[in-house]
């Protein structure tokens, strides 16, 4: 790498604040210099999803903040923390790469400091789909989004597609809590082949992550059933599960599946017959991963 190349690779690396006090500074600076603040929280190993996220905070014009903080809270005991990747120096250069201009990463005394107490606790939108199988998770993901917003008060926060649930259950607590922030939700990014990208997708070998295919499969087969204008939801959810088996058996491996599911794009509900917005969404776990995927249907 020649001087200038390395310099301009030092010059994009953005500042990594690792206490509430030297964030909440460089916040303000931005903002005494004119600047709005976007926000966009991340629990690190960074891909082209959460690049997507940056991009989109560059586009709005922001002065771009990404925490890069793994949430012990909304991990439940037999979950993946400790193995959970964590890849400082690359999250780093893609956020210098994305145009983010300042990484929040506290410790977790910072976040959870001894005798803390409160959680933020969600409605009915968080009993549903992963809330099933994930009990707490959503609570962990309220109480974590809720302090990053007070620590941050970013004006946009921009959040996934990818995790559609999230999304929903976020922009329910930021109006019923009244936090004056717009939440921005930008569209999945996948790999060519179709699978979301995710941070799990690290743990794939190489048979799972051709199994890991069945999920994007099956969604894209209810969809097209939908759009072919078929009425019967049990029939669409069946032959997506049994996509999802066939992919999975095809390559090798076995599947269970957590959940497939139609619901109403907005509050959740599944849908007994089809109309406006649905959410097609599925959850299952190949070896010891566990991904998600989901597709909106307008009919
Ligand atoms: P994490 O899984 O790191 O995701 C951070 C953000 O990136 C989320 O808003 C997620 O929806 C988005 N994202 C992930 N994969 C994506 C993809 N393929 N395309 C588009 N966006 C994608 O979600 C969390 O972290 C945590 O729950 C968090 C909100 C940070 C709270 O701890």
């Amino acid at each position: 790498m020649n001087a200038d190349t390395d310099s301009f690779h030092k010059a994009v690396l953005p500042p990594i604040a690792a206490t509430i006090a030297s964030l909440r500074e460089q916040v303000q600076k931005a903002r005494q210099a004119g600047r709005t603040i976007g926000f966009v929280p991340t629990m690190g190993a960074l891909h082209d999803g959460h690049a997507s996220l940056i991009e989109a905070a560059k586009s709005a014009r922001t002065f771009c903040v990404v925490s890069i903080y793994v949430n012990p809270t909304q991990f439940a005991p037999n979950e993946d923390l400790a193995a959970y990747p964590r890849t400082m120096d690359a999250d780093r250069a893609k956020c210098g790469r994305a145009g983010a201009e300042l990484i929040f990463a506290p410790a977790d005394s910072e976040m959870y400091p001894l005798g803390e107490q409160t959680r933020v606790k969600p409605g009915i939108l968080a009993d549903r789909m992963c809330g099933l199988f994930r009990p707490g998770h959503f609570e962990g993901v309220c109480t974590v989004v809720a302090k990053l917003l007070n620590i941050v008060q970013p004006d946009i926060a921009f959040f996934g597609q990818k995790d559609a649930q999230q999304a929903l259950i976020i922009q329910k607590m930021v109006d019923d809590l009244r936090i004056p922030v717009l939440i921005q939700v930008c569209p999945i990014v996948r790999e060519a082949d179709g699978l979301a990208m995710s941070s799990r997708n690290a743990y794939l070998s190489p048979e799972e992550r051709r199994q890991a295919l069945c999920l994007n499969h099956a969604l894209t087969l209810g969809r097209d059933r939908l759009l072919a204008g078929e009425k019967d939801m049990q029939s669409i959810t069946s032959s997506m599960r049994d996509e999802i088996c066939r992919v999975v058996h095809f390559h090798g491996g076995t599947v269970s599946i957590d959940y497939v599911e139609i619901n109403d794009a907005v509050t959740l509900v599944p849908r007994d017959a089809p109309f406006g917005r649905m959410l097609l969404a599925g959850a299952v776990r190949i070896g010891k991963t566990r991904l998600i995927d989901n597709m909106i249907v307008d009919v």
